[in-house]
């Protein structure tokens, strides 16, 4: 066995400055809910916002300062909730207006904010106004995309865009008039030029603002805006979500004047209610442009989540994330995962190893100067399901690519709350089996046999959370990288912390580290020394020279 030994070397410490009174949203850590699937509280199968509220003391005692509630609007489900029938509701397999308002006082009543997501890209083809639209109702199709066809008798769609879920981004109706959908048919996008459009906005984002809730997820916030005349992208291959590519549907200037008006709209209200871009931009500047001072407060920093599993690349992706964020005076956000990719224990090889990794991953990311996202499931240290059968397969990119793309299902599966029962405690007694079935042996990784087993990826969660709001030196600030071998990360964060990563293959032996604070594997340390094995993370206290 190689083992590399090094000595943390010492940092001057910047006088720390002190917090600005509030703007929680710089250092918050922020948990995913994915509704459908979270907890059932009416035995239906599917979770539901009963469920939600049931389970937040557990979010309470995790940590966290903030939920982000994905879609609960009533819908067809074309989409997971994505594509919403009706924005001043909530669906009736998920509860009523009632159960989300004492969802929000709840949660508050614990200490936590809620955001919840807002789709303004599209509507769902149930929608009344594209009911109006297929009508042909006088101004109906002036809310959404509609266009003539190309070639002989507009046969060929408008424009040569494909939807991020596969097939043309363009259907075509029996009166041969096509409409604009980046996602599914079922999805039609909305003209943003229209006034009407913006103003309808406007007033259901007060609707949920009176009701109380702390701000929004901005789905696709970057796809309202269309380049000029709709001109053709020049597609080479199928578009993926998380894609790069400067496109004529995508991250046009246009959208950061809608954004700004929300921003004095969420200004407006007391309580610094937030906005959150999901963004997938060119480049980390032109993410940057979503979080100037008057748009958005925070964007998904997807590149971070796009890394490999490796010092050099995560090494790369943190400086340029909080370069690009620092231009603008932003917080960067840290996200290993959501209900669109596959989860990260997966992603960083699965099984023992994967694990591992998600271990030492979660330390890392958690040290980092910023908000950090946390999705469902994840605290668990659960991988993604690649084994769900076709036929309960619900995502559209399953069905739009032939079967050739499975999709985002396997990160969608219920949760284990408790070890022994049938649907593993994620719906009551005697319920309806779940949406999605439940791995049979994800019995072990539940939430209440962790929570008893100190050495759980539960209690890591816990620990860290809990550390990180009571350390002074986490959360918000800076960090300083400090010279290490190969395939290790080391930084500080002042006053007084240190993080070390290995990501490599071979023990590393660090010098006088400090004090264990916490270590995402076993250390062996003899108070001088300590062996960080690989895939491993620890953080430790350290008097500031
Ligand atoms: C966002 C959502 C994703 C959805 C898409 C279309 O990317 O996260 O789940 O399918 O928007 O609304």
């Amino acid at each position: 066995m190689t083992q590399r030994s090094v000595a943390p070397c010492a940092v001057p410490s910047p006088a720390p400055s002190a917090p600005p009174p509030s703007e929680w949203w710089r250092d918050a850590v922020i948990y995913e809910i994915y509704v459908r699937s979270f907890a059932d509280g009416n035995g239906d199968g599917m979770g539901d916002l009963l469920g939600v509220r049931s389970r937040l003391r557990y979010l309470a005692d995790l940590g966290v300062d903030a939920v982000w509630l994905t879609p609960f609007y009533p819908s067809p489900l074309h989409d997971g909730g994505y594509d919403v029938s009706s924005y001043r509701a909530v669906d009736p397999r998920l509860g009523t207006l009632d159960d989300a308002r004492a969802l929000v006082a709840e949660a508050h009543g614990l200490g936590m904010r809620v955001l919840i997501d807002i789709v303004p890209n599209h509507t769902s083809s149930e929608h009344p106004w594209f009911a109006q639209a297929l009508r042909d109702e006088p101004g109906a199709r002036e809310r959404y995309v509609f266009r003539p066809g190309r070639g002989e008798d507009g046969a060929q769609p408008p424009n040569d865009w494909e939807s991020s879920f596969g097939g043309p981004a363009w259907t075509r109706l029996p009166d041969g008039m096509w409409y604009l959908h980046l996602f599914a048919p079922e999805q039609p996008d909305l003209n943003w030029e229209n006034p009407e459009v913006r103003a309808e906005f406007e007033d259901v984002m007060r609707f949920w603002l009176d009701i109380g809730v702390d701000g929004f997820r901005v789905d696709v916030a970057h796809g309202m805006v269309k380049a000029e005349g709709l001109p053709d992208a020049g597609f080479t291959g199928q578009l993926k979500l998380l894609g790069r590519a400067p496109l004529p549907f995508f991250d046009q200037d246009g959208v950061h004047e809608i954004l700004r008006s929300w921003r004095r709209l969420l200004d407006s209200y007391p309580g610094e209610r937030i906005g959150v871009a999901e963004v997938w931009p060119p480049s980390p500047a032109r993410l940057a442009n979503y979080v100037r001072p008057d748009e958005l407060h925070q964007a998904f920093n997807f590149n971070y989540l796009a890394a490999e599993w490796g010092a050099g690349p995560l090494r790369q992706v943190v400086d340029a994330s909080i370069a690009a964020t620092d231009l603008v005076g932003a917080p960067t956000t840290w996200v290993l995962s959501n209900h669109d990719q596959v989860r990260h224990v997966t992603r960083y090889g699965g099984g023992r190893r994967g694990t591992r990794r998600a271990r030492a991953a979660a330390l890392l990311t958690l040290a980092l100067p910023g908000s950090v996202y946390i999705y469902q499931g994840e605290e668990l240290g659960l991988p993604e399901v690649l084994d769900l059968p076709d036929e309960v397969l619900q995502d559209p990119i399953f069905f739009r690519t032939a079967g050739a793309d499975r999709g985002r299902d396997g990160s969608r599966v219920p949760i284990p709350w408790a070890g022994g029962e049938s649907s593993f405690g994620f719906s009551p007694p005697g319920a309806d089996p779940s949406w999605l079935p439940i791995p049979r042996d994800w019995g072990r990784q539940a939430v209440i046999p962790q929570l008893g087993d100190p050495r759980s990826f539960l209690n890591l969660y816990r620990n860290a959370v809990r550390l990180r709001r009571t350390h002074p030196a986490l959360g918000r600030g800076t960090m300083r990288w400090l010279d290490s071998p190969p395939e290790t990360l080391f930084f500080t964060r002042e006053p007084g912390l240190l993080c070390t990563v290995n990501l490599g293959a071979d023990p590393v032996v660090l010098e006088s580290p400090g004090t264990l604070l916490l270590a995402s594997s076993d250390m062996r340390s003899n108070g001088l020394q300590a062996v960080l094995e690989p895939d491993t993370a620890a953080w430790w206290s350290r008097t500031s020279p």
